[in-house]
């Protein structure tokens, strides 16, 4: 049980300017997270100069918002979380250099969280985490299978060796000329079309819980290559259903096997792609006989946002764990 706190989270990682206040570990107070995504979407992508440029100018506003919408002081909160990696270096330090200043200047503990950490914490805001559990980590910048057997160790089982499930998304998405980010419009086209084309999975080696989106990739950008040179008309809902059926058959089949395998109490989703409804049923249906609770938070805590962060916070606080001043982002940060 997580003793009375109050966290102020920030979250710099990639194009959301985030702040949120959190009780316990568990409870929002606010969670206030201004997206870039209209900026980059001329670009097609993320723009990291252009990230970091907007991150310097939304922090001090999105930071006072939080703790304005939250009805809490300076006072009530005790600690800082920040997120310190995986992401983009120049993102990053925006938010680390904010949360130290703050940290410095009003006395706080400084806490310094693995973004992915706190992807899976996200849960802990829906529901308390019942272990062993596993954790499906899907969106732009990550694929991960984490396994937890106590709070706040991670056991990484699988992770991308190439894209990321939603870095493959939004490619094939660009292809299809579909707005970034493109997994939503892929998404949505999945349910106009049907399955017909045969891609490729990615199962690797027997028993393998990594993932690999690559070939993937290269099948269906080969494919829409060729029916146009072929002068023939492409018939976009199918390949975008063949595409996602491809992604969700390898993302659903490899938690499985893992759930079985680790004989977990709990299985998460969570990430940008754990909005994908044909993920979301596939999973929901491939485990409805085995009695493992599946929770996939809702879209607003699945995606980038800093309650996660202060969730994730909230044990380290818990164990005293802090940070220094000479805290850095590490772009590449691993969860361990
Ligand atoms: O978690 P997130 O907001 O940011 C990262 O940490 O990356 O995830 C964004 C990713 C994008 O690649 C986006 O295309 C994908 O999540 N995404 C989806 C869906 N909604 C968002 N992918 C597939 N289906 C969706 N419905
Ligand atoms: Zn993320």
């Amino acid at each position: 049980m997580i003793k009375e706190q109050i966290i102020l989270g920030i979250e710099t990682s990639c194009d959301e300017t985030a702040a949120a206040v959190v009780k316990n570990g568990t409870e929002i107070l606010s969670n206030v997270v201004t997206s870039q995504i209209d900026i980059h979407k001329q670009f097609g992508g993320v723009v990291p100069e252009i990230a970091s440029r907007h991150h310097v100018e939304q922090i001090t506003i999105v930071i006072e918002e939080a703790i304005l919408q939250a009805e809490v002081t300076w006072d009530d909160i005790d600690a800082i979380a920040v997120t310190e990696g995986p992401g983009l270096v120049g993102a990053l330090l925006i938010g680390i250099n904010a949360a130290k200043a703050l940290a410095f200047v009003k006395n706080k503990p400084l806490i310094a969280v693995n973004h992915i950490a706190g992807h899976i914490y996200a849960n802990q805001l829906e529901q308390a985490f019942e272990f062993p559990l596993l954790a499906l980590i899907v969106s732009g910048g990550h694929t991960e299978l984490v396994l937890m057997k106590e709070h706040g160790k991670y056991e990484l089982i699988g992770e991308t060796l190439d894209d990321a499930a939603g870095e493959a998304f939004d490619k094939i998405a660009r292809v299809l000329d579909l707005p970034y980010p493109g997994g939503p419009h892929i998404d949505q086209l999945s349910n106009k079309g049907v399955d017909s084309i045969n891609f490729p999975r990615a199962w690797l080696h027997e028993g393998s819980y990594d993932f690999s989106f690559s070939g993937l990739k290269s099948s269906v950008i080969n494919y829409v290559h060729n029916v146009k040179q072929r002068g023939e008309e492409l018939h976009a809902p199918d390949v975008a259903a063949s595409f996602q059926a491809s992604v969700v058959e390898v993302l659903t089949e490899k938690t499985y096997n893992a759930a079985i395998e680790y004989n977990v109490e709990q299985v998460i989703v969570s990430g940008g792609v754990a909005a994908n409804k044909g993920l979301r049923a596939s999973i929901k249906k491939r485990f409805q006989d085995t009695g493992v609770p599946i929770c996939i938070p809702p879209l607003e805590l699945c995606t980038d946002n800093a309650a996660m962060i202060a969730a994730a916070g909230a044990i380290l606080y818990e164990q005293e764990q802090f940070a220094h001043w000479n805290l850095n982002g590490k772009p590449s940060l691993l969860l361990t």
